[in-house]
């Protein structure tokens, strides 16, 4: 049965055909390794079924619009029937239909009664997840019965023709079918599904592996079938739920006095969860993880700098993986960034299986225009993210071994690239362009603030890689540097661009000017057009959008949301009153942003403002895309907004900083933060805040200065604007 708590849950009744594409999002079981829509048992006109397999991707003939997902056989598949009659929502009168998605377990639960036009009464409930104590396995559960007579639900296991399968082939024994699935021109999927049935209860397991392109199987689904089976299903249901109760140990974020937010939070923390994979750099994330078709499964720096922060501070395991898969598609980004002219590497805008860039040509616009998309030519802060994302891991991990044997090859070969990417100007200064930066509505312009500013930051750090190494591990050193073909010369060369990267500051009023002659556009003010978030290609049209001051999303913001400890209190208010009026959030990337630069300003109500729309953007389908899956970034963006917003937690170089600034209506925000192999616990509420430590940190608070705490608890109170110093408390 589902938790009965209802800030544990998300629930939906009754069948609403406008609004099912939404729900098969919302309720989709995942765990990294596959993830299938939370489509209804027996299917619908309206349903869009898939199992997806993460990280196999096939191509239509003609290879026309890059790589798409491959889709599984549907597993969850039941065609129910008393007798001969079939069982269906639309046909007689639904009496009961729930689905109950429990995030503490990792089930969703349906629970549907139906009147058949012949006056019998149905009874059915399922129960389906995919367990993440092994990663291989699916389980789906049933019973169904009308007055004591059991119903049956047929065999059928329906594979949705994809475009990009290329070939199936299937064998089917006595209770058990097994598929390979060959996408065209892309990996393999094997599928192994059994069931068996009782008078009226059905119990299934699928087991599923998969193959790289031209690569041996991952792992054999015939074992994984078989240890399920011999485990038994109510074992496999335990192992599972304890494997989720680990995962909310070590991410859930409490928060008292505003359920709405509580609900939204753990919503995203279950999709979160679900993505994740620590076992293997097979696959990244995709922007709209394994819960539905949008941007078909390609990886976008959503993954970098969104998802990866939340993984980095509670299930270090999983960022690691992320940034092992773009190590793995480095020599792809090696060949980009040679194809257009550069050296180093330049991460695909949008990747798939082998990392180069799958960025479609062509998109149509929100305004229903083909327009050509630019950002694949463009947009080439992804570098400087994966960098950044890779920097991240190293500074939480102090991991050695992982910065010589995997990060360093990113950072240098992504410094290299900038330092290539950057030209000198007639004006002495050197300069990116033309360049599109986060903000996409601006195409071909020149110096966007956070490509730069990153760009430097990037340069900065390859530097400093350099000499760390060369002072950790100077053998090691000596090998990477021969290795990658690195010289003195390279680095003078870094730091003389970094030096002279053109950065636009207004010394008055401290504002970044967000690319240059951006300030000289025609000024808008964003609330005044339309209710916001709006896209604004639809409000302006699209040679309009570019000759305005609109912006679609947190562009210089993010920068200072990215490098926090970069840029003076000041100088990020200046630039949140700046831009924040100007920008439509005609990206989920943007709410979310906003909600944690508002948080860390202390302007904690417009933070939840920020923080409420983010939360919409799914569970109010306010961007009217839900049904291509959940945004995978946006719900990120939330723990970021509670964690590093309203928690105030910022992981500098030597110490961990506490400073929770809460909504007044959050009587209490609680969570878990892994740093350095401790987990730092914070239990907030608007005057006083409570951390425990597993092992000795330095941790300051508000604007204090960091002081060695002891494994232990502790308590500081908030008085005369600041935090006091940490006393312990006794225990016992
Ligand atoms: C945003 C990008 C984002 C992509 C995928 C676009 O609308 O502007 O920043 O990476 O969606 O989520």
């Amino acid at each position: 049965m589902p938790v009965q708590d209802v800030l544990w849950r998300l629930e939906s009744a009754g069948f609403d055909r406008f609004r099912e594409r939404d729900l098969e999002s919302w309720f989709a079981v995942a765990n990294g390794r596959t993830g299938t829509r939370g489509s209804l048992e027996e299917g619908s006109p309206e349903s869009n079924p898939a199992t997806y397999v993460a990280g196999i991707y096939g191509r239509r003939p003609d290879d026309s619009s890059g790589p798409e997902p491959l889709i599984g056989p549907q597993w969850t598949f039941l065609d129910p029937r008393l007798a001969d009659t079939e069982v269906r929502l639309e046909i007689g009168e639904i009496l009961e239909q729930r689905r109950v998605l429990d995030f503490r377990q990792g089930i969703l639960f349906r629970f549907w009664r139906q009147r058949l036009p012949s006056g019998q009464e149905i009874t059915f409930r399922s129960a389906r997840f995919a367990a993440l104590h092994d990663r291989q396995l699916l389980v789906l559960q049933a019973d169904g019965h009308c007055d004591g007579t059991p119903l049956a639900f047929g065999a059928d296991i329906p594979l949705p023709a994809g475009p990009s399968l290329e070939h199936a082939a299937f064998t089917r024994g006595r209770d058990q079918v097994d598929f390979e699935l060959v996408a065209r021109k892309g990996g393999r999927a094997f599928f192994s599904i059994s069931t068996s049935e009782s008078r009226g209860s059905l119990e299934r397991f699928a087991a599923v592996a998969r193959a790289a392109p031209g690569g041996q199987p991952e792992g054999s689904p015939t074992e994984a079938l078989a240890r399920a089976k011999k485990a038994g299903l109510t074992a496999t249901r335990e192992q599972h739920r304890k494997a989720w109760g680990e995962r909310w140990e070590a991410s859930d974020v409490v928060v008292e006095g505003d359920p709405d937010a509580q609900l939204a939070l753990r919503f995203a923390l279950y999709h979160l969860i679900s993505v994740g994979d620590p076992e293997t750099d097979f696959a990244s994330v995709g922007a709209r993880g394994l819960t539905g078709p949008g941007y078909n499964g390609h990886v976008f720096w959503d993954t970098e700098a969104f998802v990866l922060p939340f993984f980095l501070h509670t299930h270090p395991e999983v960022a690691r993986q992320l940034i092992r898969y773009r190590h793995r598609t480095l020599p792809a980004a090696r060949a980009r960034a040679r194809s257009l002219g550069y050296t180093g590497a330049l991460f695909a805008w949008e990747s798939a299986d082998d990392g180069r860039d799958c960025t479609p040509p062509f998109a149509l616009t929100p305004d229903h225009v083909v327009t050509p998309v630019l950002t694949g030519r463009e947009e080439h802060h992804i570098s400087a993210d994966v960098a950044w994302a890779t920097w991240r891991y190293w500074e939480t991990t102090r991991d050695e071994e992982f910065l010589l044997r995997v990060g360093a090859e990113i950072v240098l070969e992504t410094a290299r690239f900038w330092s290539s990417r950057a030209r000198r100007g007639a004006d002495g200064c050197f300069h990116i362009a033309p360049v599109i930066g986060p903000d996409e509505y601006h195409e071909g312009v020149r110096d966007n603030a956070y490509t730069n500013e990153l760009a430097r930051w990037n340069l900065e750090r390859g530097l400093e890689t350099a000499e760390l190494l060369s002072r950790a591990d100077s053998s090691g050193w000596k090998a990477l540097a021969r290795r990658l073909k690195l010289e003195e010369a390279d680095l003078a060369r870094w730091r003389l661009v970094a030096d002279q990267l053109m950065r636009r500051c207004d010394a008055d009023t401290m504002v970044y000017e967000q690319f240059e002659d951006f300030f000289e556009l025609e000024d808008i003010n964003a609330a005044e057009l339309a209710p916001r978030p709006f896209a604004g290609e639809l409000v302006l049209g699209r040679d309009r959008l570019q000759k305005t001051q609109l912006v679609k999303q947190a562009d210089v913001l993010m920068l200072m949301h990215m490098l926090p400890s970069a840029y003076p209190r000041e100088v990020v208010a200046a630039n949140y009153r700046y831009y924040e009026p100007r920008t439509s959030h005609g990206s989920s990337l943007s709410p979310g942003v906003h909600a944690v630069v508002a948080a860390r300003l202390g302007l904690a109500e417009e933070a939840l403002g920020y923080f409420r729309m983010a939360a919409a953007i799914d569970l109010d389908d306010r961007m009217r895309n839900a049904a291509f899956g959940i945004h995978m970034a946006a719900a990120a963006s939330l723990w970021q907004t509670a964690v590093l917003g309203f928690g105030g937690v910022t992981a500098e170089a030597d110490c961990l900083r506490v400073d929770p600034k809460l909504p007044a209506s959050w009587t209490r925000l609680a969570f878990p933060f892994w740093w350095r192999d401790n987990v730092i616990r914070i239990d907030a509420d608007r005057s006083e805040v409570r951390i425990e430590l597993r092992s000795p940190a330095d941790v300051a608070l508000g604007a204090g200065s960091p002081r060695r705490l002891a494994r232990g608890r502790y308590r500081a109170r908030f008085g005369n604007g600041n935090w006091s110093q940490p006393e312990e408390v006794e225990t016992g």
